[in-house]
């Protein structure tokens, strides 16, 4: 278990104990939606194969960067923490697709915020990479390293996109969220989590072009090829999600039915009931909003757990179980027990720049700008 229990002297006394409370928590959505009608102007495919074997209906596309949508993001967690920016002693950026690999992209979010104070890393697990930064900070907050952080899932995926293969280019979307931690003597915030890797398999999703590995070979940002066996990956999630969540439960003396709430990754609807049935989880208590933005990688739980606070559905003391997997293929289940709040203490009047753009159009620039597929696979190393 990873992290600190509560122990005894012997003497019957308990030590007291420090918690990760999230106690602020925002989203930042890029206001371009690009819809299933939309993508069948420019792939051999449909509305009606896109509902029913995803669940997806709509999905982001960012006309800014994947920092401005975090910092976007960060400050209305802070406002609904009712902390000011001197307060955040930490800042973890978690995605895949940073703005650079150095700085990294944690350093931007502190000077765009203007938080001095703040320690900054970037996490980088693909999909499940803001709940990895969820623990690392919350695990920070619990060893006395720092006493406040903000974590944020972010993610912008279109210009590395393959718009010509409609195997991928349908499933994913931009987007970010942010939550924030503060040190509580309250049993609250995450008490665990069961992390893992199928590194085995981890050719079964693969972004050609996005890395160092290609450097000097041509390939630059925007001229990427998926290699992406969306069964295989299907098949590992449903195992990996199922059963990273009974251990978590099990490690805490929890069943199913103890858990509230079930806020899940989100990348495909089939893939999330096939794990609610498998973990012996009633419907009603998944929540699920892939129909609105498709799979935004690390923005996705994020994002989820936000829109599940703002619509009603966390109540005060509840058992949140969020289940995930992402490229890697890593996967996860993390275990929250949600505090007293669940009313935002402010609200923050910081908006991205207005788009004058539709997604349709945003991704027809895009690409018009990649170079042809063939020459693309003739680079793959
Ligand atoms: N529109 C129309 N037809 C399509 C499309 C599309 N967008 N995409 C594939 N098809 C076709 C295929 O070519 C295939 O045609 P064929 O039978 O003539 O060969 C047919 O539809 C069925 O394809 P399947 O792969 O069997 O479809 P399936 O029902 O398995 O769904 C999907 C495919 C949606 C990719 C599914 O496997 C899946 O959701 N996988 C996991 C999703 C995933 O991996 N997400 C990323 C995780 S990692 C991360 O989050 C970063």
């Amino acid at each position: 278990m990873m992290l600190l229990q509560c122990q005894s002297n012997g003497l019957g006394v308990q030590h007291n104990m420090t918690y990760a409370a999230i106690t602020g928590w925002g989203k930042c959505l890029p206001p371009a939606a690009l819809t299933n009608a939309d993508l069948a102007t420019f792939l051999d495919t449909d509305d009606e194969w896109i509902k029913t074997r995803t669940g997806m209906q709509e999905r982001r596309i960012s006309h800014v960067s994947v920092s401005d949508l975090g910092y976007i993001a960060a400050l209305r967690a802070l406002a609904a923490a009712g902390k000011t920016v001197d307060d955040v002693e930490l800042i973890v950026f978690g995605s895949c697709t940073p703005d650079q690999i150095c700085p990294n992209v944690a350093s931007r979010v502190q000077e765009l915020l203007g938080a001095g104070r703040a320690a900054c890393m970037d996490v980088n697990t693909a999909c499940t990479s803001f709940l990895y930064g969820l623990t690392t900070a919350s695990s920070m907050l619990r060893t006395g390293a720092v006493k406040s952080a903000i974590v944020i899932g972010a993610e912008v995926i279109s210009p590395i996109m393959d718009w010509d293969n409609r195997n991928v280019a349908v499933l994913f979307g931009d987007g970010a969220a942010a939550v924030y931690l503060e040190a509580s003597d309250h049993k609250e915030g995450l008490l665990d989590q069961q992390l893992g890797c199928y590194g085995e398999v981890r050719d079964i999703l693969t972004v050609h072009g996005w890395g160092m590995k290609y450097a000097n070979q041509e390939m630059q940002m925007g001229n990427s090829y998926w290699q992406f066996e969306g069964q295989e990956i299907f098949k590992r999630a449903v195992v990996g999600m199922v059963s990273a969540s009974n251990s978590v439960l099990e490690r805490n003396q929890l069943s199913s039915r103890d858990v509230d709430l079930v806020v899940p990754h989100q990348a495909n609807l089939r893939i999330i009931d096939a794990v609610a049935k498998r973990a012996d989880i009633e419907p009603e208590k998944v929540f699920v909003n892939v129909h609105r933005y498709g799979n935004m990688s690390a923005a996705t739980v994020a994002v989820a757990l936000v829109e599940s606070i703002e619509e009603g559905r966390v109540n005060p003391g509840d058992h949140i179980l969020l289940p995930a997997f992402g490229g890697g293929l890593s996967w996860c289940a993390h275990l929250i027990k949600w505090g007293e709040r669940i009313q935002p203490i402010g609200q923050s009047g910081a908006e991205l720049p207005a788009c004058n753009k539709t997604a349709l159009e945003l991704v027809d620039e895009l690409r018009a700008s990649k170079a042809p597929r063939t020459a693309l696979q003739g680079l793959m190393i």
